[in-house]
């Protein structure tokens, strides 16, 4: 292999940077011409791609976001779109691709790699929801950005005697929501996976203010049958008690746009390495991502439209320990 290309795709995580200066440094050190994707998927249909050197990569690992930019791309998903997208890479005489993104992102590079382009995907998200990695790119930051909202809304909280209900991202998934809540301290925590019913949420509430809980914090998944909105409108229109004066905070894309954390630039340059590394041993159609500290890869077939399960102990002890 002579040319590499990388591209970030779907929602950016902090720590992608990471990521992708890890590919180039280590593709680089290999003797490859390194080029970027911009714009996602959308970007490897226009053909928009530029060469890459080390000094590119200069100054980014600190920062948010990602430099080549993301998008969503409904394009790709149609046969014609991904057959451009091969004619485009093979026109560049790009001969493999990493991919780092998420669920969505990885089915794409499934469907590459099964019309026969080396692919190679790095695990990457905010939602920390994709098989195949214990923990994905952008999870940690994203997790402290909810945390210090949530220790703030809790100052304010006790200062009114309030509950507030704090939405947090996660699409489908609960992860984000269950250990922002524990590691915040949340008097309840709403998820995806655990249907409870609304007045059982009431019920938990209105125990803590009679206890004389100064607050309550519930910690709402975006993924949930009622969002955080869609909670106290439900407590308002069913008349629940719940004691506490109430109101609900959308944290939404703030939690994506930070700088990364200390674990997720050492995480986006552990993987970024490694999956440049597969690419050039011939190790292609695989997701590369951690378990048990250890760097695994999965065969794309086993990651693509499957949601990986939350943390079993975690879930339990939500329940236990929001007394
Ligand atoms: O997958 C990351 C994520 O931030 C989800 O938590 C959220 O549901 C979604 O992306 C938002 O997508 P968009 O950026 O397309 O609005």
């Amino acid at each position: 292999m002579r040319n590499l290309a990388v591209l970030t795709s779907g929602g950016d995580a902090p720590g992608m940077n990471a990521a992708i200066r890890a590919v180039v440094r280590t593709g680089l050190s290999h003797g490859l011409n390194l080029w970027g994707v911009y714009q996602g998927y959308s970007g490897l249909i226009e053909g928009n791609f530029k060469r890459l050197g080390a000094r590119d990569m200069g100054s980014i690992i600190q920062r948010g976001g990602t430099v080549l930019g993301s998008a969503r791309c409904p394009e790709f998903q149609t046969e014609e779109g991904r057959e451009l997208a091969v004619r485009r890479l093979h026109g560049a005489g790009i001969e493999g691709l990493i991919v780092i993104g998420g669920n969505g992102s990885q089915s794409g590079a499934h469907a590459l790699n099964q019309m026969g382009f080396p692919v190679v995907g790095v695990a990457s998200t905010i939602d920390n929801d994709l098989y195949g990695s214990d923990i994905t790119i952008g999870v940690d930051t994203a997790l402290n950005v909810a945390l210090n909202a949530i220790d703030n809304l809790k100052v304010t909280a006790s200062s009114h005697r309030r509950a507030l209900l704090v939405e947090v991202m996660g699409r489908k998934c609960g992860y984000l929501a269950l250990m922002a809540g524990i590691a915040g301290g949340a008097e309840a925590i709403v998820l995806p996976e655990v249907d409870v019913a609304p007045e059982q949420i009431a019920q938990r509430i209105q125990d803590g203010y009679e206890r004389g809980k100064p607050h309550a914090i519930v910690v709402v998944a975006e993924g949930a049958r009622y969002n955080a909105e869609g909670l106290c409108q439900y407590f308002k229109e069913h008349g629940l008690l719940i004691g506490f004066e109430f109101r609900s905070t959308v944290l939404g894309y703030v939690q994506r746009g930070a700088a990364p954390t200390c674990a997720d630039r050492l995480l986006g340059t552990w993987l970024g390495s490694s999956a440049a590394e597969q690419i050039i041993a011939g190790n292609t159609g695989v997701l590369v991502g951690t378990s048990k500290g250890e760097i695994i890869t999965t065969p794309l077939t086993e990651v693509a439209g499957r949601q990986k399960p939350l943390p079993s102990w975690f879930l339990k002890a939500a329940e236990m320990l929001a007394r």
